[in-house]
């Protein structure tokens, strides 16, 4: 697929609303057994924009200087994706800021809600970047021999970690036909595996999307929701959480509860950030860069 059909169908950008994923399924017919030659793409999550705490008093700065690294980069990932949290606490004026930030990306932005995007139903998110045809909002593409997979498992403030059985479903028509040696990289806000239930870092149904991929030689599910990068393995199957732009939070176990983590200011941009990643011949290299 090439840049431009790429931008057309899932390409958010500034100049307008173009995400325009289809249908259930993919976009692109895959040419059979195509391996990578190489996609890059960046990873940012959890900009909580309208957040104002101590945990980090200028939101909208962070998420600006990410953009602003983005764009710098020599070579231009084919696409940004944003795995949720791009507002704090789901209000038009936040979306619209959130917008005009990310609007500034030169790159392609594909983004999917978390639970602070939903506060109150998921219109308002919607309402800001449109909502993939035919789904409550998931929706898969391909790219360069690489299938993508976007999910939604936030449904509102109280349902975090949840896909649903209409989901489910769809999960398992879109990889049902699709080669073993096909790579795979899935999105989602909440980490899809059990990474930390006490403090609702999970997917409640998670087990069952991850019983589809396991078939698949090699699979990358890129989460946001805990703002901190862990790495974890299952198989064939790899994890990574993602550093926020907005504030870190506590490792799991170290606090009484989740929740913005404060920290000396020159700290806090070791500790925000966005990642690169590189599939090559179905390997996934991750590069995380801080703000520092
Ligand atoms: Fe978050
Ligand atoms: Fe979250």
């Amino acid at each position: 697929m090439n840049r431009s059909r790429f931008l057309e169908h899932v390409g958010w950008t500034g100049t307008g609303i173009a995400f325009t994923i289809g249908a259930a399924g993919s976009m692109s017919p895959m040419s059979a057994g195509a391996k990578p030659q190489s996609i890059g793409f960046v990873q940012i999550s959890d900009s909580h924009i309208g957040f104002h705490q101590p945990a980090n008093d200028d939101v909208a700065a962070t998420l600006s200087e990410t953009v602003d690294r983005i764009n710098a980069m020599p070579v231009q990932p084919t696409f940004v994706v944003h795995t949720g949290d791009v507002t704090h606490l789901s209000k038009p004026a936040q979306f619209d800021d959130a917008k005009q930030i990310l609007g500034r990306l030169r790159a392609p932005l594909v983004v999917m809600p978390g639970e602070h995007d939903v506060i109150g139903g998921t219109e308002a998110y919607f309402a800001a970047f449109g909502k993939a045809k035919g789904t409550g909002g998931w929706s898969s593409f391909d790219s360069d021999g690489v299938h993508f997979i976007s999910l939604v498992n936030v449904f509102n403030f109280e349902k975090m970690g949840l896909l649903g059985t209409e989901q489910l479903d769809w999960l398992e028509r879109d990889l049902r036909d699709r080669k073993r040696d096909t790579p795979i990289v899935v999105f989602g806000h909440v980490p899809l595996y059990a990474l930390y239930p006490q403090w609702g870092w999970t997917t409640e149904d998670g087990a069952k999307a991850l019983a589809y991929l396991a078939r698949f030689d090699a699979v990358t599910v890129l989460n946001g929701h805990i703002h901190q990068v862990i790495s974890h393995t299952e198989g064939t199957i790899t994890f990574h959480t993602a550093n926020a732009t907005a504030y870190p939070q506590p490792a799991p176990g170290t606090a009484d509860k989740p929740g913005p983590l404060v920290v000396p200011k020159d700290r806090l941009l070791k500790m925000l950030g966005y990642r690169s990643v590189k599939l090559i011949s179905g390997e996934t290299k991750v590069d995380e860069s801080t703000l520092a």
